[in-house]
């Protein structure tokens, strides 16, 4: 069984000033954070929810989420925050562990403010979370998720091939005269869990192999020698950091200049037999690995939505479309393709990726089955129309009023209330949704569904292992 209970005085120490170290002798979470004097109680977990954490009830009948507890588990919890009708806390100690839970990898669980969920062994979390999608779904939407939603699990370890990183240089001793002097000096953190601190890091377990090459080598010497450090001689910069599946990294941070940006942002993936250009200032999925899978179900809703005639091939709509992304792996099925994107720097992508429709590369994973898609590409070109605008905008001053497919992947925080509007106004009867959200994705839902739409297929992707993160897709008609 785990013990929380040890306190590693130099590490909380150093964490206090700001620059932690990963404690490398003591490879279980350390609480020596949680502040002193808090109320502890021993609670049963009733169940994960949203977020991973665990819910316990109190004994006045208040609701407690406890980070980093398991259904099933009878753990010492520290009250961390305490409201009128629900409180939160952590574990202190875990008293009767669930069969499911492991050993963190990672020295810095609980602290980087990244892979909460890597108590609870990789082959289980799939498995949780799809009991947690399909109680929020009832909860927040009133309805059940489809008896046939699975997620579809990848790599649990060195999948994410992109990230934002703080780098701190440390110029104290002799500026940049010492290029390589500084980089030893530099480090690579995360942003801390609960404040802005900056957690180094060596080696994160979840980036890919190539990332964490590229940070410990070329990317310190690279940023150690720039020139925009303030006057203390110390700089935190944030740096996307991009691996596009073939071992080549692309970077960006604010202030780059053009020719660094050329040389060092740009980057072109391989995806499902198309190539997709991008750069690492932008919007990129993050999962390469699971990838074509998503790939594949957003070509299949496709099918069948030309399938059951609810949609045509007459006209795709992409909106929030980043570089293109759905549009270039779908540009083969269509007449007519438009993307929308707020974000200006995705522009010129876009225009790019869709300027030559290739056909699927014939053994390419997306392409199986898909003869008829092939077909049509060869046929013609689609007429392309790249528009850079917010989707609510441009949903309020064009009419869709054909059914054309329309796909949607919103940030974080859904759709705009204007865009959903627009589009239960509009002749679109069938909407691919795709989200990293679900609590914004059954949000969303509901409104749609009160406005006539049934979700008839829902798909979940694993894209972020060890973390309670998790990717949908949901195809809405009526
Ligand atoms: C989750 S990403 C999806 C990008 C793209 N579909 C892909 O797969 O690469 C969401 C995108 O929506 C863009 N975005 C956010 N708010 C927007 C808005 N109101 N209108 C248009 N685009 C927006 C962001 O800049 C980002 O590129």
């Amino acid at each position: 069984m785990p013990d929380f209970r040890r306190n590693n005085r130099s590490t909380r120490d150093r964490f206090n000033r700001g620059i932690s170290r990963p404690n490398r002798n003591n490879d279980r979470h350390d609480f020596s954070r949680e502040p002193r004097g808090a109320e502890c109680l021993t609670l049963r977990i009733e169940k994960m929810v949203q977020g991973g954490e665990g819910m316990a009830r109190l004994e006045d009948g208040r609701v407690c989420f406890v980070a980093g507890a398991l259904p099933g588990e009878l753990c010492k919890v520290r009250l961390k925050f305490q409201k009128k009708d629900f409180t939160k806390g952590r574990v202190v100690d875990v008293l009767e562990p669930s069969p499911d839970r492991v050993k963190p990898l990672c020295p810095l669980y609980g602290k980087c403010g990244g892979c909460s969920l890597q108590h609870l062994a990789s082959e289980k979390q799939a498995e949780y979370l799809e009991k947690v999608e399909r109680e929020n779904f009832r909860r927040l939407a009133h309805a059940e998720l489809p008896e046939d939603f699975a997620i579809h699990t990848g790599n649990a370890w060195g999948y994410r091939n992109r990230a934002r990183v703080v780098f701190r240089g440390n110029f104290g001793y002799d500026g940049a005269a010492n290029r390589e002097g500084a980089a030893n000096r530099a480090c690579f953190g995360f942003r801390g869990e609960e404040s802005n601190n900056i957690v180094p890091f060596e080696k994160c377990p979840v980036l890919t192999d190539g990332l964490n090459e590229f940070l410990r080598g070329p990317a310190a010497a690279f940023l150690a020698g720039g020139s925009n450090r303030n006057s203390s001689g110390r700089r935190d910069i944030d740096v996307n950091i991009f691996d596009n599946g073939k071992g080549e990294i692309s970077f960006f941070y604010p202030g780059m200049r053009k020719s660094e940006f050329d040389a060092h942002a740009v980057s072109h993936v391989e995806i499902a037999g198309r190539e997709i250009e991008a750069d690492a200032s932008v919007f990129f999925q993050s999962n390469l690995g699971l990838l074509p899978e998503l790939v594949n179900a957003v070509r299949k809703a496709v099918d069948d939505g030309f399938a059951s005639g609810k949609a045509t091939n007459d006209w795709l709509i992409d909106l929030f479309s980043g570089v293109g992304f759905f549009a270039c792996i779908l540009q083969d099925k269509f007449k007519k393709i438009t993307t929308v994107e707020r974000e200006e720097g995705c522009l010129k992508h876009a225009k790019v990726n869709l300027s030559v429709p290739t056909p699927f590369l014939k053994d390419s994973a997306a392409s199986r089955n898909d003869a008829a898609s092939r077909n049509c590409a060869k046929s013609r070109a689609p007429e392309i129309e790249n528009i850079s605008a917010p989707a609510e905008d441009w949903l309020l001053e064009n009419v869709v009023d054909v059914p054309a497919t329309l796909i949607v992947d919103p940030p974080r925080t859904g759709l705009p209330k204007e865009a959903l509007e627009a589009i239960i106004k509009s002749s679109v009867n069938r909407l691919i949704y795709v989200s990293c959200d679900p609590v914004t994705l059954a949000r969303d839902y509901a409104k749609f569904a009160e406005a006539g739409f049934a979700l008839s297929h829902a798909e979940g992707f694993a894209f972020y292992p060890q973390t309670p993160h998790l990717e949908m897709m949901f195809v809405l008609d009526r």
